[in-house]
């Protein structure tokens, strides 16, 4: 049931957010913790989840939905009662974010305007993402299905995530796709398209082999021994500046 335990919980867990807001929202600087808790709707909406996750753990029917239907109207910001939610959560603007029910988010994750972590379909279960400790996830981000956001990861503005993120990586893009991980930039494709290797120039390569040998096997059947072999150059593969730049 809910008890004192649950309350001290959830307040523990709002002057975490509190502190959150506090520590990543430049505008939050100068502004105190009270103003903070009155004015700030990624507070109020993370404060109604905190109740609406402990009623719902509890075993409440009617009340945890209500909250969260209540929090979506007044902040824009809507999560399931059942959403698991980590410490230090700091949700900036807050208006269009979407977070679905089987959704796990760690410690000390931002999440701009607009984000959704949603499912892809009509699929039960776990469908929705889970989201490492230190993620940030940009502006009208959508993460869809129940894909891992590797911790200290960077989602950005107006992605669409629907596979896994590495850890520490940037992704970016429609299909999102990383384009640093651990700070590094990521090697493409191999573009070295001069240096492929050439099937026909390798056959004609096997046939000029093949014709030598055969030359060979005539002038010893016909004693023959001076006469003249082929001689098989090998094909070289052109050389020179690689006109794709790879
Ligand atoms: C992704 C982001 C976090 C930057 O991360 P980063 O690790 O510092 O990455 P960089 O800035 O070095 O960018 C890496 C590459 O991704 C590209 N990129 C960055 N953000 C991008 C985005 N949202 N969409 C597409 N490409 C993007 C960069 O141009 C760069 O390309 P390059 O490899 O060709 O140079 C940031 O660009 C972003 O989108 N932040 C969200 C901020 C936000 O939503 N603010 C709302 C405030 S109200």
């Amino acid at each position: 049931m809910l008890g004192l335990d649950s309350l001290t919980r959830v307040a523990l867990e709002l002057r975490r957010d509190v502190r959150a807001a506090r520590d990543r929202d430049p505008a939050a600087r100068d502004v105190g913790q009270v103003e903070i808790l009155a004015t700030w709707p990624g507070i109020h909406a993370l404060l109604a989840h905190r109740v609406a996750h402990a009623l719902a753990g509890a075993g409440i029917p009617l009340l945890p939905r209500s909250i969260s239907m209540l929090a979506r109207a007044v902040t824009g910001i809507e999560i399931h009662p059942a959403a698991r939610i980590g410490q230090g959560l700091f949700i900036d603007h807050g208006a269009g974010v979407v977070i679905g029910e089987t959704a796990d988010i760690g410690d000390n994750v931002t999440i701009y305007q607009g984000v959704t972590l949603g499912g892809t379909g009509f699929a039960t279960g776990k469908r929705h993402p889970t989201v490492q400790d230190n993620v940030t996830i940009g502006s009208g981000a959508k993460l869809l299905g129940p894909i891992t956001v590797g911790h200290g990861a960077k989602i950005g503005a107006n992605s669409v995530v629907i596979t896994d993120v590495p850890p520490n990586s940037t992704v970016v893009g429609n299909p999102g796709h990383p384009v640093r991980v651990d700070g590094r930039r990521v090697e493409g494709p191999d573009a070295d398209w001069i240096h492929l290797p050439d099937p026909i120039a390798e056959a004609i390569e096997g046939l000029a082999s093949r014709i030598s040998a055969l030359e060979r096997s005539i002038a010893e059947l016909s004693h023959e021994h001076d006469a003249p072999v082929a001689e098989v150059r090998r094909l070289r593969p052109s050389r020179g500046p690689n006109p794709a730049g790879g």
